[in-house]
């Protein structure tokens, strides 16, 4: 996608040097800053900070965190420690555990000398299919957003988290049907959810504005009245983990936005790659829910008045708080699901029809 009109990815290697570069996420949308990955330190600190966020690029950053940890030395106890490290970052997303595992089995079998290379070369492929597998999500994702449409020239679409190309390596999930729409002249307005407490909304209010595309930013609760109010074709969002029977875990708030658009009869759709589906989940109580730190809730970051980065504490520091980062929005709430391959519906034999190959229990 671009940035000032520029085609930039979320992440990239560093031409000559075993590094990579990222978008800061931390800084946006008020600065654009990039920051250079040069080891597993670096990878795993970009992770749980989320200066890297969204499945499938936290996925893709692992492949390249392990990479970067096997330049050093890349014999078997180095690579059991790093993928430990890696995995121990977030545990709801399974696109990092997919990476790790499609790692591993690309560099187990070789001597440590041949790992290094091929590491950077597995992570090299993994960012590519992830960019490409985005784009597809988009075509087949406009498809079912025009069948639903109430008129075809012009869809109206709400959204939750970012689940943009911020979250990918490139066109996004969620938002890629937004850009393929926008790309064949399709007009498209999206009402954008604040995303309390890290306020990923305003990740997507920066993309869709470097893309052009109209878009409104509500507070998360105000969801339900513009659902009930009507005009709205379709909510579409991200996952982090798609179970086996098409249960869905995404950002905190997306089951309350799916009961809310089932109550107002709107279809509610979910987009991801095949990275982002785990077959040996059985079912959504089996996904693990990340809980994050208290001071996402009490401290608030922004800029003041002089334009300066600014943390402002909203609760005393020893306010009793619960953070959530995800919840499960059953399958009986999906309209359908949208990956690489097709549309399907959120159930084990719709996930079986677009991957007969994978096993289900
Ligand atoms: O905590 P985050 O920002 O990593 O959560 C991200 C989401 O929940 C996204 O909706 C999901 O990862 C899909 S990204 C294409």
């Amino acid at each position: 996608m671009k940035v000032h009109g520029k085609p930039t990815r979320t992440i990239w290697p560093v031409g000559g040097a075993r590094a990579v570069e990222i978008i800061d996420q931390t800084a946006l949308p008020h600065a654009y800053r990039v920051v250079r990955l040069s080891s597993l330190d670096d990878t795993v600190r970009a992770i749980c900070s989320m200066q890297v966020r969204g499945a499938p690029l936290i996925g893709v950053t692992a492949a390249y965190g392990l990479a970067l940890a096997l330049a050093r030395s890349a014999d078997d106890a180095l690579l059991q420690d790093a993928v430990r490290a890696l995995a121990a970052t977030r545990p709801t997303a399974v696109n990092l555990h997919w990476a790790l595992l499609r790692m591993q089995a690309c560099l187990r079998p070789l001597p440590p000398s041949a790992r290094a290379d091929a590491a950077w070369h597995e992570a090299g492929r993994i960012a590519e299919e992830d960019a490409e597998q985005c784009r597809r999500i988009g075509e087949n994702g406009l498809q079912v957003l025009l069948a639903a449409a109430r008129d075809r020239s012009r869809l109206d679409l709400m959204t939750h988290c970012n689940a943009g190309w911020l979250a990918t390596v490139d066109h996004g999930t969620a938002l890629a049907p937004v850009y393929a729409a926008v790309d064949q002249g399709i007009g498209v307005h999206v009402w954008v959810s604040e995303t309390r407490p890290r306020n990923q909304g305003l990740l997507t209010a920066w993309e869709l504005r470097q893309h052009g595309v109209p878009h409104t930013l509500i507070a998360d609760n105000a969801a339900g009245l513009l659902l009930a109010r009507g005009g709205i074709d379709a909510v579409l969002v991200g996952a982090d983990r798609m179970a086996a029977n098409g249960d869905v875990a995404n950002k905190i708030g997306t089951y309350l936005k799916a009961l809310a658009a089932r109550a107002a009869a709107i279809p509610f759709y979910v987009a991801a790659p095949r990275s982002t589906i785990d077959f040996a989940c059985p079912n959504g109580a089996a996904i693990p829910i990340e809980e994050r730190a208290a001071d996402e809730l009490r401290l608030v970051y922004g800029r003041d008045a002089s334009s300066v980065a600014a943390q402002l504490r909203q609760l005393p520091a020893d306010e009793a708080v619960a953070n959530p980062a995800f919840d499960v929005t059953p399958a009986s709430l999906v309209s359908a699901l949208i990956t690489e391959r097709g549309s399907c519906a959120a159930s084990t034999a719709g996930l079986r029809s677009l991957y007969p190959e994978e096993e289900y229990d």
